[in-house]
């Protein structure tokens, strides 16, 4: 059995990752909602496969939304290849960063997505979020008023990462629950077969990252963390981290699996 580190999510420091207090902690610290580990992505990355099925659908006439949208730089990948995109945020910090290099035909606002959405009825052609909150839950209306009929609804969802980092790593990284991936499709298949949306797709895929060194490793699971806590970790860890990393890792850095979701859908004609 493999010596256990330090955990910490124990400690009394641990910001619960995507609450409302990580956000804040990430936007004042780094302005944005940034990977700060050094790593190499394998193609297809996710945001890649999503970017991709965004733009199938574009047109110089298409108004489209982004949910949760962290600092917009994803969402002015569409600058010129629409009429109008808007980038949703309800962390204000993020929003800020996304303004300071305006792009024509983006906006940006800082809006709670569980609250009414100031937009007009039938007004977007494509409503998607890349991991940010999904407008089309059973009982949720918001969405389906702001999206034409027979708009296009994408969600990129993060399920994890293992591919050996989980058992590499214990203490700092825990193993998946049995059946995670079975359970989280299932969850996604569910959410979607209750929507309103039809041709309805999901797809679960696989994207492979190397982390670059051992302190990327550290850096990744203190994601949004203090800096405080930061240097504990790396007391800690680093030595342990050190000499797990350079066991495994290959040329290119440690070979990791990022689990996503794509779901897509279709707002009905009827409603
Ligand atoms: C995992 S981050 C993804 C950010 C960005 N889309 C990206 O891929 O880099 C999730 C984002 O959703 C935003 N978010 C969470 N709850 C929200 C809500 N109720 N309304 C609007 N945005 C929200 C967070 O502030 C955060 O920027």
């Amino acid at each position: 059995m493999s010596k256990l580190l330090f955990d910490p999510m124990k400690h009394p420091e641990w910001i619960a990752p995507q609450t409302a207090e990580w956000h804040a902690n990430l936007a004042s610290e780094d302005g944005g909602y940034k990977y700060p580990w050094k790593s190499v992505l394998d193609e297809p990355r996710a945001e890649v496969i999503l970017a991709d099925k965004i733009v199938e659908f574009l047109n110089e006439n298409a108004r489209v939304l982004d949910v949760g949208c962290g600092h917009g730089e994803f969402t002015k990948r569409f600058a010129h290849k629409a009429k109008e995109v808007v980038g949703i945020d309800i962390v204000e910090g993020y929003i800020a960063s996304a303004q300071e290099d305006t792009v024509e035909s983006v906006s940006f606002l800082t809006v709670d997505a569980d609250t009414p959405i100031p937009f007009p009825d039938d007004y977007f052609d494509i409503v998607y979020t890349k991991k940010g909150p999904w407008l089309f839950h059973k009982g949720i209306e918001e969405g389906y008023r702001i999206i034409k009929p027979g708009g296009i609804v994408l969600g990129l969802h993060h399920c994890g990462t293992d591919g050996g980092l989980r058992s590499f790593f214990p203490g700092l990284y825990a193993p998946f629950p049995e059946n995670y991936l079975d359970d989280i499709k299932m969850k996604f298949e569910l959410q979607l077969s209750e929507s309103n949306l039809e041709n309805v797709e999901l797809q679960i895929f696989e994207e492979i990252e190397y982390l670059s060194s051992p302190e990327d490793v550290l850096i990744k699971k203190c994601f949004g963390q203090k800096e405080s806590l930061k240097k504990i970790v790396w007391q800690e860890c680093l030595k342990d981290v050190e000499e797990i990393f350079h066991r495994h890792a290959t040329p290119k850095g440690l070979r990791v699996v990022n689990y996503h979701v794509l779901m897509f859908g279709i707002a009905s004609q009827s409603a």
